[in-house]
């Protein structure tokens, strides 16, 4: 089935639900009193906007350099390209930013919580951590790579951005996803149409950004950062999810399209954490200089979905200034967990103190009619158990 045959549907079912309510006749007298209003000058004026090419004045764009001006942390290549496209460096910074919330989120227990990346600037570029080899390192790269993409994409396909819209070069959909389209209707018309989103485009703009070629240089610690980059970026555009939209009078299901969607940056960042759990250890080849192998044989590259690190972490357990991290002390931490924030492991043998804490939660809410929600504000207090 073609793009023809479904603008001939949805043509016909229009016109179907036209007729039958009679509103036919009120488009066409509209359609007459909107050409008798369009006489007057507001309407020339418009049109001759339109014909001078000026769509400046009606679809204001993010001026270049205000818009780059406001991330002086950019390297000189990111600004380059910002210049060159700020609207999709902007939805890009707004990627790593998701991404920083994202990586706090998978960390929220963990001794590195990943609350280092937002506080001194609002990029993140230069946190030493992201300069380091360590597996929290490869994570973090991965998680912003993959926000880039996830974001950019999104943006892509939801009309916000000048220099992309919708993927079109999409080739038919896959053995997996047809079954999955089918599952429920196995007879169901439908067309592999619609709007992808565009991981092609964010992905291509997410390397150009966070890895220019000006920073791929031979050195381990460029290729570990390469290589990381990619998994995220890949972890993104290999989980596209299917999407479907159903067409057809009043709810009924009589034809869809479906395309491909970016998946959640949730789902993203818990096959990244788990690839970080299994990360693999990597270092220069002693028999082919310049080759990243790992640690266990001399010929084996690590696989391309793999997350990778040199340098083994630090325990995270003290304030250490030079990589930003404030250790756990102070931390909330939980006497009965068996996960990363059970206070033993949390505390890092420290041992812990109970405090009573006041927690302030919205109660009492109250609907009222219409539309709106009015909530007191309750405080109560709570022991709990932090960090020595
Ligand atoms: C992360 O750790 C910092 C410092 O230890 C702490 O202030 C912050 O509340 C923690 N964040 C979460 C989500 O636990
Ligand atoms: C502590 O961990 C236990 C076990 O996982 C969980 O049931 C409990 O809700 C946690 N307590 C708090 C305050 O998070």
């Amino acid at each position: 089935m073609t793009e023809n045959t479904l603008r001939a549907f949805v043509l016909k079912q229009l016109l179907r639900s036209l007729l039958s309510t009679g509103a036919l006749h009120l488009v066409l007298v509209t359609l007459f009193a909107l050409s008798l209003i369009c006489d007057v000058s507001y309407c020339k004026k418009s049109r001759r906007r339109w014909k001078s090419g000026r769509l400046d004045v009606l679809t204001p764009v993010i001026a270049a350099n205000t818009a780059c001006a406001t991330f002086p942390e950019l390297s000189r290549p990111q600004t380059q390209l910002c210049e060159k496209f700020p609207d999709v460096t902007h939805s890009a910074i707004d990627g790593v930013q998701m991404a920083i919330t994202e990586c706090q989120y998978q960390f929220q227990k963990h001794r590195w919580n990943c609350s280092s990346l937002d506080t001194k600037s609002r990029t993140s570029f230069n946190n030493p951590i992201l300069m380091k080899g360590f597996r929290e390192t490869a994570f973090a790269n991965a998680i912003s790579s993959a926000g880039v993409v996830y974001h950019v994409a999104r943006s892509c396909s939801l009309g916000n951005l000048l220099s992309c819209s919708c993927q079109t070069d999409m080739g038919k959909p896959r053995k997996k996803e047809v079954r999955q389209i089918t599952q429920d209707s196995p007879n169901q018309q439908w067309i592999w149409a619609g709007c992808h989103d565009n991981a092609a485009f964010a992905s291509a703009f997410a390397r150009e950004f966070l890895d220019s070629k000006k920073s791929r240089a031979s050195d381990l610690q460029s290729n570990v950062n390469t290589h990381n980059k990619k998994a995220g970026r890949l972890a993104v555009s290999k989980s596209m999810e299917i999407k479907c939209k159903c067409h057809g009078m009043s709810g009924s299901c009589e034809l869809k399209t479906c395309w491909r969607a970016v998946p959640v940056l949730h789902t993203v960042g818990e096959q990244l954490r788990d690839r970080y759990q299994y990360a693999t250890r990597v270092q220069y080849s002693n028999k082919h200089p310049g080759r990243m192998v790992t640690m266990y044989s001399d010929r084996e590259k690590p696989p391309r979905r793999n997350l990778v690190y040199y340098d083994a972490s630090p325990n995270y357990c003290d304030a250490d200034e030079h990589l930003h991290v404030v250790g756990t002390a102070e931390r909330v931490c939980n006497k009965s967990s068996t996960d990363m924030d059970w206070c033993g492991t949390l505390c890092c043998g420290r041992g812990y103190n109970t405090v009573l804490v006041t927690k302030t939660d919205r109660c009492n809410c109250r609907f009222h009619w219409c539309c709106y929600v009015v909530c007191e504000t309750c405080t109560r207090k709570e022991w709990v158990t932090v960090c020595k």
